[in-house]
């Protein structure tokens, strides 16, 4: 008998040299020293959840350093590195006191900016509180989540608040979710808009908004200020155009759209339901920190589930380790992409294309980033020369605007210019006032398209 042999390219063999390249060390080690590991110490960093710190000190891991995370008995927060700085012991084993933390080894007890106040079993005379200290870092504890600064102190920024922190009428539930993966891949999902089509709605059924089974036209808004972008996935949905808006910050900040809106009313600037940053832990571990926001705009039909968002939780499909092999293998979402690339996936060996433009931008931004900082800049602060909160663009608007015959994408994308603009002419506005201006501009414009 004589075995037909298969036919067709079978490159296998040709391209298994693939497996040996190497990840791209500049944009995704974070260890202290090392070039965007230095850069994400100037800002700001989500660490924990609030409901995360209870009577006993918390072993944590992030910046690729080794924590603990205490509330003395005054209320204060602590943040300090993990081992004693008298002989190494851990001080998940120490004693929260009143004011700070006293290591269970020999007594030394700590203050939370890391001023060594006792040492009592040394000579009176010792100096060792007057010439040593314990590694800290300050902290901000803001609705929930608590955030630290790893960067030299006198380099502190401000605090940035971002204006969808102080919003009206609206609950934030805090959550984190950690990943095993390096921190760039799972950021890079939320500049990559084309995969919601394919991922979240063809692919694996609709796990959001069935609206969303069309490609979008993609385009890319610079943001006012803040390093970064903001960009519409714009959709025609019969007579209404949705401008889905994400907002995008240099070097770990996202907020997405409206959670549930579903593109069938016209709606301007309904604000985002998720403000998110990706922090490291170490090279290969994450943590995605963040508040679902849940109001009547973003949530017209009460779906969202606050009581569902905390600890490796969330209200929404596919975030986290939580299904069995077999879900996962039948329905993925993004946990499953964003891990399945690898540890630290091998941008060598990807092939991007048309569609990857956002996260070409992002990894380009971030490499001038670090670049500059390496050779002495200063990083952009989110709140440099912007009102206080800052202002973001996350929120979709629908509008009503009949089906232009020719051309209707190159169409939606002029829309999407004119529609960025609208929302950023309330840049120097705040709160309701900037609301309801971008409002009253967008619906000039709905006006207008009839
Ligand atoms: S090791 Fe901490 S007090 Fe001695
Ligand atoms: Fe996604």
């Amino acid at each position: 008998m004589t075995v037909i042999l298969p036919q067709g390219k079978f490159d296998g063999y040709a391209r298994n040299g693939l497996a040996g390249l190497a990840p791209d060390d500049e944009l995704t080690r974070i260890g202290p020293g090392t070039p965007c590991g230095e850069y994400l110490r100037r800002y700001w960093m989500p660490i924990a959840l609030t409901s995360m710190v209870q009577d006993l000190p918390l072993r944590l891991r992030r910046m690729g350093e080794d924590l603990v995370l205490y509330r003395d008995r005054s209320g204060a927060l602590g943040l300090l590195h993990l081992l004693c700085a008298h002989r190494n012991a851990s001080l998940e084993f120490g004693i929260v006191e009143e004011h700070g933390i006293r290591c269970c080894y020999h007594g030394w007890l700590f203050g939370n900016d890391g001023t060594i106040l006792e040492t009592p079993g040394e000579p009176k005379t010792s100096q060792i509180c007057n010439r040593l200290t314990q590694g800290a870092y300050p902290l901000v504890e803001y609705k929930g989540i608590v955030f630290a600064y790893f960067g030299p102190v006198a380099e502190m920024p401000a605090f940035p608040v971002f204006d969808t922190m102080e919003l009206p009428d609206d609950t934030m539930a805090p959550f984190l979710i950690p990943s095993p993966v390096n921190w760039v891949q799972v950021f890079e999902n939320s500049i990559d808009p084309y995969h919601v089509t394919f991922l979240h709605t063809r692919v694996s059924g609709v796990q959001f908004q069935e609206n969303l089974v069309n490609l979008p036209v993609v385009d890319y808004h610079e943001r006012a200020a803040g390093n970064g972008v903001f960009y519409t996935s714009t959709r025609r949905v019969d007579d209404l155009v949705w401008l889905r808006v994400h907002d995008h910050m240099l070097p770990n900040f996202s907020q997405n759209g409206g959670m549930h809106v579903e593109g069938n009313d016209s709606t301007y600037f309904v604000r985002t339901g998720l403000t998110r940053w990706v922090v490291p832990v170490d090279d290969t571990n994450t943590i995605t920190i963040a508040w679902r926001h849940f109001n009547a705009e973003t949530d017209p039909h009460s779906k969202g589930r606050p009581d569902l968002c905390g600890f490796n939780s969330v209200d929404f499909y596919g975030q986290t380790d939580g299904r069995s092999y077999e879900q996962r293998q039948r329905s993925p979402g993004d946990y499953e992409v964003w891990v399945s690339q690898g540890p630290v996936t091998v941008h060598a060996r990807e092939h991007l294309a048309a569609t990857d433009a956002g996260v070409a931008l992002y990894r380009r931004r971030l490499r001038r980033a670090i670049r500059a900082m390496a050779a002495g800049g200063t990083p952009q602060q989110p709140t440099a020369g912007v009102t206080n909160p800052i202002p973001t663009y996350g929120g979709d608007t629908v509008l009503r605007a009949p089906l232009r015959s020719n051309d209707d994408r190159k169409w939606m994308s002029d829309l999407s210019r004119r529609v960025a603009d609208i929302y950023r002419s309330g840049d120097t506005l705040l709160g309701t006032e900037r609301i309801a201006a971008i409002r009253a501009g967008l619906a000039a414009l709905e006006g207008e398209l009839q």
